[in-house]
């Protein structure tokens, strides 16, 4: 009976979690990070924990046991803002010496870094938040992005942890080391690259100095940006914000290995890509139904997201575009801001302000989706099945691209170079019955899963819950030196003693040569 007892108590205690409280700190104003988080979030409350979430988009609604505080009105929002003319214009005599790819990845990070520490002065002294840190909590949910300064905040207020982060791109260069993962660019490539793991030697190059350039540049214009911010606000000393970093019980990944590339990974590094996906249909407007409904070839999705503002696209590129997809025999709908309320019609393309984009791509009429690569459009075309053509941009866009056609989900085309010929090509290639058979087996495969990505996440979250510190997931390289790592001590040892042996062997074998040569002489005198 007492057996029985402590059996029943040990599973209760594996898979049960009492109520617990969960703070999540997103400080990052990109719609479409939230959109990655908030249903893991929302999960967590509705199996009864009390979850108090702070960020820029606070959600309509919240269920019972869900608090928001909203840093609305803090910075600007990331929404439609991304002007098409900045693509446009790519420097000739730059991208002729080949580094015009590098200076754009280098100019395009440079912003984040403006808004880490925008936000973060600000939010030093942001009164709501500074309320919801000053209570105590069972663990703490952080993006892992573009700042640091939440952690450091959350250790001013005395928070300890556990951290669970949460990263709705791949990683980004400056976060493996955090887990002690290692990122070794001969095969793992950086986020801004429009690389696969396979790499010529130039690539590797280009990889392995821009893997180096990312992390240096997080720490200087970044990591010790906001520790000064913190420091000033509070009048006191804190600890580096890499220790804290490095104190991530788990790190939460919107990537799949078969869709974004095979990585190494660690028990604390956890793939769970496609998590966001929301199964419930929702209704499709009646007009873009009707739409679909009388398509006879079916209906090309043509969405470049929510942060680019499609209508601020140069007249010539969008005579480029429309003049490529009026050869279609398919009908288009094109996610565009400047449209009437029940769409703009012309000829075969259907302009709309506002998309229900997943339902759409798992509506049987759409055959296809021209995207910019963005890692939310493609988790949606890779679960739907639908074959892409991608524009990409910026950020990890490029990457994104190359990994759909490496995996038969797509091909990628320039938007600086596009043409008429070059779209429609690609167009024809993805509309092909071969690529549409390769997106639903890359389909078929995404989805098959140990476990529902979302449950996932809410195991490890829970799993942190229950063990914290006493459960290590990360592995032991995070903390060895730079030295230690890379083994340069042991490698200097180990040449220091080649380079002694062979001086020794010299000798020696000097001497023995000495040796004979005497004796031979000796011989010889005595002949
Ligand atoms: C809210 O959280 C408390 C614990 O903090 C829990 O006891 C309660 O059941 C939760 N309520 C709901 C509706 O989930
Ligand atoms: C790291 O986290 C543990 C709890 O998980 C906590 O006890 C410890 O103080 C933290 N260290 C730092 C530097 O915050
Ligand atoms: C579209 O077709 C479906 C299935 O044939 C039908 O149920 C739906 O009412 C149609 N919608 C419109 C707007 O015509």
């Amino acid at each position: 009976m007492r057996t029985l007892a402590i059996i029943f108590l040990a599973i209760f205690a594996v898979h049960n979690v009492q109520p617990a409280r969960i703070l999540g700190l997103f400080p990052h104003t990109g719609k479409s990070h939230q959109m990655v988080f908030d249903p893991l979030l929302k999960a967590l409350a509705e199996r009864g924990h009390d979850v108090t979430v702070v960020s820029f988009f606070p959600i309509k609604d919240p269920p019972a046991n869900y608090t928001t505080v909203s840093l609305e009105g803090i910075a600007a929002l990331g929404l439609e803002t991304i002007d098409l003319a900045y693509f446009d214009n790519p420097n000739t005599i730059l991208s002729i010496l080949g580094v015009e790819k590098i200076l754009k990845q280098v100019t395009e990070f440079q912003p984040l870094a403006d808004l880490a520490t925008g936000i973060c002065s600000k939010i030093v002294d942001f009164a709501p938040l500074a309320d919801a840190l000053k209570k105590s909590y069972d663990v703490v949910i952080v993006e892992n992005f573009n700042s640091d300064c939440m952690l450091g905040l959350a250790h001013v207020y005395g928070i300890k942890g556990p951290f669970v982060s949460l990263s709705s791109s791949a990683l980004m260069q400056w976060v493996p080391d955090r887990m002690g993962l290692t990122d070794n660019p001969s095969y793992v490539p950086i986020v801004s690259s429009e690389f696969t793991s396979k790499m010529t030697f130039l690539q590797r190059l280009e990889n392995t100095v821009m893997n180096m350039y990312y992390k240096v540049w997080y720490r200087y214009a970044i990591q010790l940006k906001e520790k000064a911010i913190i420091e000033k606000r509070f009048g006191r000393r804190i600890p580096d914000l890499q220790d804290f970093a490095k104190n991530m019980s788990v790190m939460l990944v919107n990537t799949f290995h078969s869709m974004n590339g095979v990585r190494p990974l660690l028990p604390g590094v956890v793939e769970v890509g496609g998590m966001h996906l929301d199964h419930s249909r929702k209704p499709i407007p009646h007009y873009i139904e009707r739409f679909l409904n009388e398509s006879e070839h079916g209906v090309v999705l043509f969405s470049w997201g929510s942060l680019i503002k499609t209508a601020s696209i140069p007249k010539y590129k969008e005579d480029i575009i429309v003049n490529a997809l009026s050869k279609l025999k398919q009908r288009v709908i094109w996610k565009y801001e400047d449209s009437d309320e029940e769409g703009t019609l012309s000829g075969n393309i259907l302009k709309v302000k506002w998309i229900p984009q997943y339902e759409l791509l798992q509506h049987p009429k759409v055959i296809a989706f021209i995207a910019h690569g963005g890692l939310l459009g493609m988790t949606e075309a890779i679960s739907a099945g639908k074959p892409m053509l991608i524009v990409p941009f910026y950020g990890d866009q490029p990457l994104n691209g190359a990994a759909a056609t490496s995996i038969g989900l797509g091909k990628a085309i320039s938007y600086a170079d596009m043409t008429e010929k070059s779209l429609l090509e690609g167009l024809q290639s993805v509309l092909s019955a071969e690529m549409r058979v390769s997106a639903r087996r890359a389909s078929k495969m995404w989805q098959d899963r140990i476990a529902d990505p979302l449950d996932t996440a809410v195991y490890w979250v829970e799993r942190v819950i229950r063990w914290g510190d006493q459960d290590p997931l990360h592995s032991a390289a995070r903390d060895l030196t730079f030295i230690e790592y890379n083994l340069i001590d042991v490698a200097a040892v180990i040449l220091l003693a080649i380079v002694f042996i062979i001086l020794v062997l010299r000798i020696v074998v000097n001497q023995i040569l000495r040796l004979l040569s005497a004796s031979m002489s000796k011989k010889e005198k005595l002949h």
